[in-house]
């Protein structure tokens, strides 16, 4: 056992208060804590001065520095733009057929163009760019509108059949059911002929002659006589299986009747810099179907 010594030997000093016999001891805190303690709250008080602290009932006291988050994002958004200023000039000036040609320009409009791709677009044509139901896959090789440089570059920056750019890509397929074009029979008819066009086998083979004629005077000239689109008017190829809006029956004679009107916004403009349209543009390009600038 330690030798403590009893409380009543009155060794140790006290305050002199006594409460009922019970002595108080005097042992200040030491006094390196103390200094610390009071150096921290003369740090915290100059703290609250120099930084943004005190709340007040709309906004907080801003500091004698002037130091916020949103100012420290702006600045490492302007070094980053200063950073890449020069490569995204070079971006929007060069051709678009040369943006290939030069590798590391290329390298960074790939990756420049997947980041702008999944912020802009995957909303629509699916993170993986495939598509679904009237947004087109975007790595094959079937077209509506083209699939070189300057198609996608034209498609990404002014849309398609919206009402906000003068210059979006505009075509519009009559509503043939809806706008008494073609009588039942006749739609009944055609939808049997355009499923013959992909090798379907349609509901009534026997109507399939008479559909021909149907399409002859009625469709072809936009889906061409033999059926394989027309990319001037992004009408689709109606023989390749690859279906924006689906190939069975009820879907076509659905498309034939009411039509289809897929809008598409532009880009350009407000949304994204020429330098970001020509990255997911090669980006676009670079996925599987892209195709060399026509001679
Ligand atoms: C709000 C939905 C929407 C967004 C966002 C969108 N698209 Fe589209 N996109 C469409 C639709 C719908 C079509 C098909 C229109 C049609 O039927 O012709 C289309 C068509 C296209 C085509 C033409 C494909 C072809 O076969 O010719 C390209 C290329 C394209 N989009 C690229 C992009 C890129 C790149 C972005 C992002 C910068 C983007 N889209 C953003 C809806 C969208
Ligand atoms: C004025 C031009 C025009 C005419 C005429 C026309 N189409 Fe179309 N068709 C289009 C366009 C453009 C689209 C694409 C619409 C879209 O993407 O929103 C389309 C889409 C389609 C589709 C959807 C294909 C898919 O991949 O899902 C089918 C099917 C179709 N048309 C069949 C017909 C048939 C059958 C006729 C005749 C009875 C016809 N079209 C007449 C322009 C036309």
């Amino acid at each position: 056992m330690s030798d403590h010594k009893k409380k009543d030997d009155h060794d140790y000093e006290t305050t002199g208060h006594s409460w009922d016999g019970i002595e108080e001891y005097n042992k200040p805190l030491p006094k390196w804590w103390l200094m610390v303690f009071y150096a921290t709250i003369v740090w915290g008080i100059g703290y609250t001065i120099a930084y943004p602290a005190w709340p007040g009932v709309r906004s907080a006291t801003a500091g004698l520095l002037g130091w916020s988050t949103r100012g420290n994002v702006e600045q490492a958004l302007q070094d980053h733009e200063a950073e890449l200023g020069p490569i995204n000039e070079q971006l929007a000036s060069v051709e678009l057929t040369a943006i290939a040609d030069d590798p590391e320009l290329n390298t960074y409009a790939q990756n420049a163009g997947a980041a702008v791709f999944r912020t802009w677009c995957a909303q629509c044509h699916g993170s993986g760019a495939a598509g679904a139901r009237g947004y087109p896959n975007l790595l094959d090789d079937s077209w509506l509108w083209g699939g070189t440089m300057e198609d996608i570059h034209y498609t990404v920056s002014h849309g398609i059949r919206n009402e906000d750019d003068p210059d979006a890509r505009f075509s519009q397929m009559p509503s043939f059911g809806r706008d008494d074009l073609l009588s039942g029979e006749e739609i009944d008819q055609v939808v049997n002929f355009v499923m013959t066009l992909s090798g379907q086998t349609p509901p009534a083979p026997d109507l399939v002659e008479a559909g021909a004629e149907v399409f002859d005077i009625n469709c072809s000239s936009c889906h061409g006589e033999d059926g394989t689109g027309d990319r001037w008017q992004g009408a689709p190829n109606l023989t390749d299986a690859i279906w924006l809006y689906g190939g069975d029956y009820d879907t076509l004679h659905e498309t034939v009747y009411n039509a289809r009107f897929g809008v598409m916004p532009p880009m350009g403009g407000a949304d994204l810099s020429e330098a970001e349209i020509r990255a997911v543009a090669t980006y676009v390009h670079g996925l599987g179907g892209g195709e060399a600038p026509e001679e």
